[in-house]
């Protein structure tokens, strides 16, 4: 029986892998034995570079394709190819859509969709050549149920979630799985830049969730672990929700 603990011997690529639930992911797969990249737009800060010396970070933005390709190039040098890639990085927007213009739109857009897209078609090419692997897409809660003043989030995330099933069932076939990862309110920077913006209400948000707190990165890390390990060879095509009980709450 394999292990979704035992990650030894797998090379693991994360997008985003700097901070929040990135860095949890890292240090999870990193714990579980395997050999980690980094694909960032931010540099490793001297914390990251003291903890975890052994985990290359590659200067990338997942928006642009050339960076995509330099990084998974770098990345797949440094480790001798890969097994596993989790595309993490994602931008959060939270305005009322009647003040979004196209330009936010089309940001939110080619970080949370076409950057997701660049990183699981770069990695579905390199799989196809080598065997095989496990792509994971970090969706969000709100890719499968809505919110207000966060149309293109939730847009993004939505099409995350087919893009994770129409990737599993056509790459099946060569030995790839796709899953797409469904926080609720993890916290990370992410989050808390929104709640020092006055955009969100941890009380409220607490209060509405069932286990009555937000999610830690180290719960999605062990979801995310689980994901592509062996113990998972049988899951393709599903949105794991971590969310502490939200999406499936239909009341206060
Ligand atoms: N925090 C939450 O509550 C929550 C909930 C659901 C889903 N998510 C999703 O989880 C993912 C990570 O979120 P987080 O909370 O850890 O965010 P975060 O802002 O704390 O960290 C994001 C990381 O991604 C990197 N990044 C951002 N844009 C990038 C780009 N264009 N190219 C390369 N790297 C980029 C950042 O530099 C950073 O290291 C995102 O996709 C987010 O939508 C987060």
């Amino acid at each position: 029986m394999a292990s979704s603990d035992d990650l030894s011997g797998k090379r693991a690529l994360v997008t985003g892998g700097c901070a929040g639930i990135g860095l949890a992911i890292v240090r999870a797969y990193r714990a579980a034995g395997a050999r980690v990249a980094v694909l960032d737009r931010q540099a490793a800060s001297d914390a990251f570079r003291a903890e975890l010396p052994d985990v290359p970070v590659f200067a990338c933005d997942v928006a642009d394709p050339d960076d995509v390709r330099k990084g998974f190039d770098g990345a797949a040098d440094a480790l001798g190819g890969l097994d596993a890639v989790v595309a993490n990085a994602g931008i959060s927007q939270n305005c009322p859509t009647l003040d979004l213009d196209f330009a936010g739109w089309r940001k939110v857009m080619s970080v949370n969709l076409d950057g997701v897209f660049l990183t699981a078609h770069e990695a579905g090419r390199r799989m196809a050549a080598s065997g095989g692997g496990s792509i994971l897409l970090m969706a969000s809660m709100y890719g499968v149920v809505a919110a207000p003043e966060r149309l293109g989030y939730c847009v993004s995330k939505s099409g995350t979630v087919m893009m994770a099933k129409a990737l599993a069932v056509e790459w099946a076939k060569l030995g790839i799985r796709v899953n797409a990862l469904a926080p609720g309110y993890v916290r990370t920077p992410f989050v808390d830049d929104l709640v020092a913006r006055g955009r969100l209400d941890p009380v409220k948000l607490e209060a509405r969730t069932p286990i009555g707190r937000m999610i830690d990165p180290t719960e999605i890390a062990d979801a995310a672990r689980f994901l592509v390990s062996d113990a998972a060879r049988a899951v393709t095509g599903q949105v794991f929700g971590v969310d502490g009980g939200w999406t499936a709450n239909g009341y206060l």
